[in-house]
């Protein structure tokens, strides 16, 4: 027994069972007449850990800011007050920043820099640590493939394996090298598993998901986050074909603990315990209660369901001592490792703001994608330039959804940053407020229009699905006027997720898309606009060319009969209406610069299946130059295809990448080495194997690259 467990059997020693069972217990931070009463539960030891909010879809909802007094005065209660003496653990959705708010995850993840990443989540720990806030719900690892679903904006988009690269930096970021270190908080893999693809994209909905996509799509990037040492995962609201996940022994001990290796504890999503209800495998709140604790899930958030019926349960003899004994036990190794038996109150430190300001620009920066660019961008200083849009004064969607602690009147609009640079003259019309006719004659007399466009913070989020995944139809009709004036028409989309582009991209001169991307986004924008920074953002997922063709997603298995939609092979035929490939693919964006691409190299032609067991790598490197007019980053893709292999293997996939700059002129090589645990899958039992046969190993700007080398494994 280490120090830590024999710290925890300490503590568990002196417990009643009505303690114990607080500690499983989550409630929302109480307001107004409640106050009193929730002291009193504090004082009695019923409450476990505090959620920081109010209501059921926080991050729709405006809410308090954090009031350190009240929670150190609660705190003060639980340590000074209560028999047991434990302390609180405060846990509030700080899902892309609190007072300095960084681009929603999936644009992070466009930046397809882990660095930066990991650097906003330590900013981000590091403000919302000073506001008593000892956990978030963050990183959000649901793998989606479907742009409709409002919460996708949470997440890392179609791809396993930027998913597992995102979950390593975001828990690095937060947790640090040790949790207990005041300035980091812990982290919260969510929502495990399957979430993401809810049917039809609509929130909460079933979904339908064999073990061997599970295991190769879905499960990645959680078994990344449990490597990098999370401490926390959130179980998911939904079934997995018939199984609700709040219930399941198989996905919350079986998958999650006994073969990833988790050793933190499960909270699960909010009232997701007492839905067992409605999701008809529990009669009542007790059975609820023992089906879910039964299952693996450690702490009850919001409901109360563990609190009021699991003495019960014991009584009675259907639940164990034993089996509750395991989950207090979880949630005090948690507290300990956060060091709030040591530091249980919040003190206010001293920190640089305008650092974080800095770091949420870089990172709003990398995450911009240009889409298109006939050569208009970047716009000299001097042009006259009409601002026009319903974006061009915006600030609150800037910062996009779950987003509670940030200002809107600290994130500068795109009007504000555009003349502050701006050597011309900068006239705006918003797009909203003056009839289209105005707008035109405003866009006559300008060298360039800027339309700013996109969709609402609100269009995004939680339970905030779309059916149709475009710009609004009065955007649309700007879009077209826009064109109409024969000036050049540049787009900056501030939007949650991809946009069908069919209609609207050819519209455009040049089109960026800067997603909500954060405090800082205008200024980031800007500096594009004129050069200042050369854009270098990848897509996370593919931009369909309509709504009608989702999923689409590039990591597909081949056709047997020769059509691929989404590579171009008789795309033709895969409808009869509609041209199904990408409108942009996985892994697009362009630069200011041109890159181009040499052969590939290898060191080997073959290894030995025993040899890669044993470590061996093919080390494969390409040279690249550049040989435009600007320095610039590349983001070197490579993917993988198992020409054959016993179960069908995507067409390609994402298996590194490597964001590198080169100065103008400069060619460069750039190496990666593959082995074991990237030429391997997974079977549906979730024994990872690598079979022997050829490979192809593909490099490129995009997943269409076809520049490739082949490699086999004897
Ligand atoms: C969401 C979670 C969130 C929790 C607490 C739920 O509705 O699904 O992601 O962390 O609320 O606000």
């Amino acid at each position: 027994m280490n120090s830590i467990e024999k710290q925890v059997e300490e503590i568990l020693s002196k417990l009643s069972l009505k303690e114990k069972i607080g500690q499983l217990n989550q409630q929302e931070t109480p307001v107004g007449e409640e106050v009193e009463s929730f002291k009193e539960q504090v004082r009695n030891g019923e409450i476990g850990s505090i959620l920081m909010s109010v209501g059921a879809t926080a991050g729709n909802d405006a809410q308090g800011a954090v009031n350190v007094k009240f929670y150190n005065e609660l705190q003060r209660i639980a340590v000074e007050e209560s028999r047991s003496g434990i302390p609180i653990l405060f846990g509030r959705d700080v899902i892309h920043g609190h007072r300095t708010v960084f681009p929603i995850p999936l644009a992070m993840t466009a930046s397809f820099n882990e660095e930066l990443i990991e650097k906003a989540y330590e900013d981000i720990s590091r403000e919302a640590s000073n506001d008593s806030i000892h956990w978030t719900f963050t990183p959000m690892l649901d793998l989606s493939r479907d742009p409709r679903w409002g919460r996708i904006i949470e997440g890392t988009g179609e791809d396993p394996y930027l998913g597992s690269v995102f979950a390593k930096a975001a828990v690095k970021g937060l947790q640090g090298d040790n949790p207990a270190d005041k300035d980091r908080i812990l982290a919260c893999a969510k929502h495990f598993l399957g979430y993401g693809a809810s049917e039809g994209g609509r929130d909460y909905n079933r979904t339908e998901i064999s073990d061997y996509t599970l295991n190769n799509y879905y499960i990645p990037a959680f078994k990344s986050a449990v490597s990098a040492g999370v401490k926390t995962v959130m179980s998911a609201f939904n079934d997995i074909s018939g199984q609700p996940v709040t219930s399941s022994k198989y996905y919350l001990t079986d998958i999650l603990r006994d073969r990833l290796g988790f050793d933190g504890f499960v909270v699960s999503d909010y009232d997701a315990v007492c839905q067992l209800a409605r999701q008809g495998v529990a009669e009542n709140d007790a059975d609820c209660a023992e089906l879910a604790l039964k299952a693996g899930l450690d702490m009850d958030m919001h409901d109360k369901v563990y609190l009021n019926e699991l003495e019960n349960l014991v009584k009675s003899g259907r639940v164990s001592t034993d089996t509750i004994d395991n989950a207090v036990r979880r949630v005090l190794k948690v507290k300990i490792l956060k060091g709030l038996f040591e530091n249980p109150y919040c003190e206010r430190r001293e920190y640089d703001i305008s650092k974080h300001r800095e770091d949420a620009k870089e990172l709003a920066a990398e995450s911009v994608v240009l889409l298109k660019n006939n050569g208009v961008l970047p716009l000299d200083k001097s042009a006259n330039v009409g601002l026009v849009g319903p974006f061009v004064h915006e600030r609150r969607s800037l910062m996009g959804s779950w987003m509670l602690d940030g200002k809107a009147e600290e994130t500068p609009t795109v009007y504000e940053t555009i003349k502050a640079k701006s050597e011309g003259s900068v006239v705006s019309v918003n797009g909203t407020g003056l009839s289209w006719d105005s707008s035109l004659k405003w866009m006559y007399n300008t060298d360039v229009t800027v339309l700013c466009l996109g969709e609402s913070w609100t269009a995004t989020g939680e339970f905030r699905s779309q059916a149709e995944v475009s710009l609004a139809p009065d955007q649309i009709k700007l879009i077209e006027k826009a064109r109409s004036t024969g000036k050049k028409v540049v787009g900056v989309l501030f939007c949650g997720r991809p946009v069908a582009m069919q209609g609207i991209a050819e519209n455009f001169d040049a089109l960026l898309l800067a997603w909500h991307g954060g405090s800082e986004v205008a200024s980031a924008v800007a500096d594009i606009i004129y050069g200042d920074t050369v854009p270098c953002g990848r897509m996370p997922m593919t931009v369909i060319r309509e709504s009608t063709h989702i999923p689409m997603y590039y990591n597909v298995t081949s056709s047997g009969r020769p059509v691929n939609c989404y590579y171009g092979e008789n795309a033709g035929e895969c409808y009869i209406d509609s041209l199904a490939t990408p409108y942009y693919p996985f892994g697009f964006g362009l630069s200011y610069t041109e890159f181009n691409y040499g052969d590939i190299k290898c060191d080997k032609k073959e290894i030995a299946l025993n040899e890669l067991k044993e470590g061996k790598k093919f080390k494969i490197s390409i040279d690249i130059k550049n040989d435009g007019e600007f320095d610039g980053k590349e983001t070197v893709q490579l993917y993988i295809h198992d020409k054959l292999a016993s179960f069908m293997r995507p067409i390609k996939e994402l298996k590194a990448f490597k964001k590198v700059l080169f100065k103008k002129g400069e060619t460069a090589t750039v190496d990666f080495e593959i082995g074991f645990d990237d030429l391997g899958f997974y079977l549906p039992n979730g024994e990872y194997t690598v079979e022997k046969g050829e490979i192809e190993v593909f490099i490129g700007k995009d997943c269409l690259t076809d520049r490739k080398i082949t490699v086999l494994i004897k």
